[in-house]
């Protein structure tokens, strides 16, 4: 059976050990013979690393294991290369959230106009990326991308490599399937689900499970109580902790006004953003929240680990989020044609909005790539939600390449969190200058 060669980009990420521990539990489906960390920053790596060499000792220990900073090393040969990296890091997170509540608008790292900065940082390290991995890796290779903003990665790689092997993927709505599956009692891998949409920006509208609709059931619980679960932590860890216990819950506000489709719990930002920004802490956000939550408890550990020796492998997530990469990995490598939710150029997928649009549907997974389901045509309502997104995050990516402060500017009058062009214009000064170094320059 032929061994792989994998490499994670961004491998300083919080997620990488649970990743990795996912990784090995496939190991006799997907076994790999090397694998290897990158990071252009290696101490932040180096100490994530201290972990992951015990995952490996533990669960691997016949796989090599590499940590670099220096691109040729990292992909060398490489087969898969999975990228989550997170250009600027937690302290730029933590301004694009706060930038926008300052003015009373969603602060959010992936929607509004805190996604559309972290966007504008993204878009060319990753073009970087994509030409790295092409230099050194198989030509066979697939990048399976996780960095967010997702959307505008997607949009953007769409037009500046055109060519590349990249699948760009989300966790929300396998997230949102592990919910689902547990309200209705069944397995996640066994439900089929239908679903259109633009990344953080889509609707389920059919649930399945051995060929019987169960869409009614879950709507039902929807309408009462969001996709909240009993007990989330006996679900997953992932998406658990008290603001994530909330946007599960607010999909029922949503499904109450607007029962017939599921959405994804990023709908939220788009549909409920004045409750939103009252109920956020605009001097204290998410990025405050995972910096002392699933940052820390990392950190702590390698702080324990150098005092006595010792790694507590409870110390990271593993959940949906490790298991769904590592599925799509093996659906590419063996031409499974699995049925996953990706990103893919629309091309009538959706019937009714722009062909060339980046869509979330669902997806076969061949060796060769996805081959979206089509979706047919869509509702007025939902239709025009997703052209004005989408017109958003096409005009951020022209902003991007064109160095268009214009363009940036009606990008962000344009995203349905922003109440005028005199706001979008403040938020976006303030966000220029905190990207100063990170942002082409916009003109
Ligand atoms: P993190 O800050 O802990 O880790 C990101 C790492 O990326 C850091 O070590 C950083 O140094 C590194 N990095 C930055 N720029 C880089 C570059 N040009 N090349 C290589 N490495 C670089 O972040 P995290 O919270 O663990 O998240 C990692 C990424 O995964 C983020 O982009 C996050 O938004 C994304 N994510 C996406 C999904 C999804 O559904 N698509 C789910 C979870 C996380
Ligand atoms: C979900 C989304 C990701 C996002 C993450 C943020 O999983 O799909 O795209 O990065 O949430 O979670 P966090 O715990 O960092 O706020
Ligand atoms: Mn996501």
């Amino acid at each position: 059976m032929q061994k792989f060669i994998l490499t994670i980009a961004g491998g300083g990420s919080t997620y990488t050990p649970g990743i990795v521990k996912s990784l090995f539990s496939k190991k006799e489906q997907f076994p790999l013979e090397e694998l290897r960390l990158y990071d252009i920053d290696g101490d932040r790596q180096d100490k994530v690393a201290i972990i992951v060499k015990q995952v490996v000792k533990e669960f691997a220990p016949d796989v090599k294991f590499v940590t670099t900073t220096d691109p040729e090393t990292a992909f060398t040969g490489a087969d898969f290369i999975f990228a989550q990296m997170r250009v600027g890091k937690y302290s730029m997170r933590e301004l694009d959230e706060k930038i926008p509540l300052s003015y009373g608008v969603v602060g959010q790292e992936t929607c509004g106009p805190g996604g559309l900065a972290y966007g504008l940082r993204t878009i060319f390290p990753m073009a970087e990326l994509i030409d790295f991995v092409e230099k050194y890796a198989k030509p066979t290779h697939w990048i399976v991308n996780y960095s967010n903003p997702a959307a505008v990665v997607a949009e953007a790689m769409k037009k500046l490599r055109p060519n590349a092997r990249i699948i760009n993927i989300c966790d929300m709505p396998v997230a949102t399937i592990r919910n689902m599956a547990a309200v209705i009692g069944a397995d996640r891998n066994k439900l089929v689900v239908d679903y259109f949409g633009l990344n953080h920006f889509g609707w389920f509208t059919k649930v399945t499970v051995d060929g019987v609709d169960r869409t009614d059931e879950i709507r039902q619980h929807a309408i009462k109580y969001g996709l909240l679960v009993e007990d989330m932590t006996k679900v997953d860890a992932q998406h658990s902790d008290p603001s994530w216990i909330k946007n599960w819950k607010n999909i029922q506000y949503m499904m109450e006004m607007f029962p017939e489709y599921i959405p994804n719990p990023y709908m939220q930002y788009y549909l409920l953003g004045d409750s939103i920004v009252e109920h956020s802490n605009p001097l204290h956000t998410r990025a405050n929240e995972v910096m002392e939550g699933r940052e820390k408890k990392i950190f702590d550990a390698v702080e324990e680990f150098n005092k006595t020796g010792e790694v507590d492998l409870s110390s990271f997530y593993t959940g949906v989020h490790g298991q769904f990469i590592v599925e799509v990995a093996i659906s590419l490598a063996y031409n499974q044609r699995g049925r996953f939710l990706v990103m893919v150029e629309n091309n009538g997928a959706i019937k009714n909005i722009p062909h060339e649009a980046m869509v979330e549907i669902p997806a076969y997974i061949t060796n060769d790539g996805p081959e979206a389901v089509r979706m047919g045509e869509i509702p007025t309502f939902h239709k025009a939600l997703i052209e004005q997104q989408y017109a958003v995050e096409k005009l951020i990516v022209e902003a991007a390449i064109e160095g268009s402060y214009e363009k940036a500017l009606m990008a962000l009058t344009l995203s349905k969190t922003v109440p005028s062009a005199f706001v979008a214009k403040k938020i976006l000064d303030d966000l220029m200058n905190a990207n100063k170094g990170y942002w082409p320059e916009l003109k």
